[in-house]
């Protein structure tokens, strides 16, 4: 459930109707619901309410500090995969001690700062970012508390971009070779075993593979057991999918339930990286309709001899700002801001940007739009802000959060003065010979 609704023709987000932030924001800009953030976010986390678990949101989804802030506040931690995710995640006051880092390619000073910020845990994905923690770490010496996300070679069923737990995918240390690494990293000195991780893939629709995988992480914790290692946390990693379109994914409750179950007589905490299940459908893109064409093909007829047409609604929004679309065929649904006619056309949704690829929805059955209308893209808020770029020299767009019946503007919009901040005319200090 979200805090959207349309209310006699009339989009709102919690009490606030969206048209006239619209028209003292300017668009196209991001609006998030406080009241769904909050209420996916405590949905997630009490569904596990009786065993030992952390929730930590995976910052990649929706990263803006004030949203962080709200989940630190409700007792969550922070999933980051780059020294800026931990800065993000620091600065909006999320504990050190909630803190796990997951990616392939942490650099030496991103592991520098997240050991000097003295974070939870470090999902360590190869054998030589093992060694270069130890490195590290010795140099601070300091211990680095660590899991392996080990790859169990589970298909999540997902889209082949977002599928990251089979042997194919570039992530983790495969099941089966984990424990050679992990009986090395019990003999290092600046390394301690902490725990076992794994993720599989986002967008998941099913329960299944999420059993599966944890079939395998406990088969392989008993086996790390058999050695003498015991670890404290289980990290299953985000992934439970949202309804875009038709999508029928399990309810919290019931994957909980499930990964509950299959727990049942092991101690360890388990750990959580939801991302996708508690902002999506807590945010929307607004844009405005800047004009509607109609192409026809010179002189052609179809089969049914009916002139070949094909009608675009120009927007404000584009690929830059939303690039699911264009790099997924990702469907959202797009409704008016007002609602005005019964009479509907099916069109293409585009941006300004100069790329075929540039829509944010093709041949979809939409109300009458006209120059000027408002239209909101739903279920935005994963991946959404998070995955903008200035393409085209086009500012990032404004983030907006409704609280009850008011709103803040939680990042600016940005100017053209910062498409060219850091950026220097020729003639300033010159290097090399
Ligand atoms: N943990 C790790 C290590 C991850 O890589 C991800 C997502 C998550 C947690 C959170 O997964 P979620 O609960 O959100 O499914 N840009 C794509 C999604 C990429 C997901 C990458 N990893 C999209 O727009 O669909």
């Amino acid at each position: 459930m979200n805090h959207f609704v349309s209310n006699n023709g009339e989009l709102f987000c919690e009490q606030m109707a969206v048209a006239p932030i619209a028209r003292e924001v300017g668009t196209p800009f991001y609006l998030y619901s406080k009241a769904t953030l909050t209420r996916h976010f405590l949905a997630f986390d009490s569904a596990f309410a009786g065993i030992d678990h952390l929730t930590c949101f995976a910052v990649k989804a929706c990263s803006n500090i004030a949203i962080l802030n709200l989940f630190s506040g409700l007792g969550g931690g922070a999933d980051i995969v780059s020294g800026g995710e931990l800065y993000r995640a620091l600065t909006a006051g999320v504990d050190p001690k909630r803190i796990i880092y997951s990616g392939v390619g942490k650099t030496e000073e991103e592991l520098r700062y997240a050991l000097e910020s003295k974070i939870l845990l470090f999902n360590v994905e190869s054998a030589q970012e093992l060694e270069r923690l130890q490195r590290v770490a010795a140099a601070m010496e300091i211990k680095a508390p660590v899991s392996f996300r080990v790859n169990p070679d589970v298909d999540p069923q997902t889209h082949a971009y977002i599928s990251t737990g089979l042997a194919k995918n570039k992530f983790g240390v495969p099941i089966d070779e984990a424990l050679d690494l992990y009986v090395l990293a019990k003999g290092m000195e600046n390394i301690e075993v902490k725990g076992v991780s794994c993720h599989i893939g986002s967008q998941l629709t099913l329960i299944s593979p999420f059993i599966e995988s944890l079939r395998k992480v406990k088969g392989f914790v008993e086996r790390l057991a058999a050695t003498g290692i015991v670890i404290d946390f289980i990290d299953l990693g985000g992934g439970v999918g949202i309804t875009y379109d038709a999508e029928e994914p399990p309810h919290p409750r019931d994957y909980a339930e499930a990964i509950k179950e299959e727990l049942q007589g092991v101690t360890a905490t388990l750990i959580l990286e939801p991302g996708r299940v508690i902002v999506g459908n807590a945010g929307i893109l607004v844009t405005e309709v800047q004009y509607t064409k109609t192409n026809r093909r010179a002189g052609m007829k179809s089969d049914q001899g009916i002139e070949q047409v094909k009608k675009f609604v120009v927007v404000d929004a584009a690929m830059n700002d939303l690039a699911r679309p264009s790099l997924y065929g990702a469907y959202h649904a797009i409704v008016p801001v007002q609602e005005k006619g019964a009479e509907r056309e099916v069109v293409d949704i585009v941006g300004p940007i100069c790329e075929t690829g540039d829509f944010l929805a093709k041949d979809r059955e939409l109300p009458r739009v006209e120059q000027g209308d408002l239209l909101a893209v739903m279920s935005a808020g994963a991946y959404g802000f998070s995955m903008s770029s200035n393409y085209n020299s086009r500012p990032r767009v404004a983030e907006v959060l409704v609280d009850g019946d008011s709103y803040e503007i939680i990042r600016r919009r940005e100017t053209f003065e910062s498409l060219v901040q850091g950026e220097t005319l020729p003639g300033g200090v010159r290097h090399g010979h």
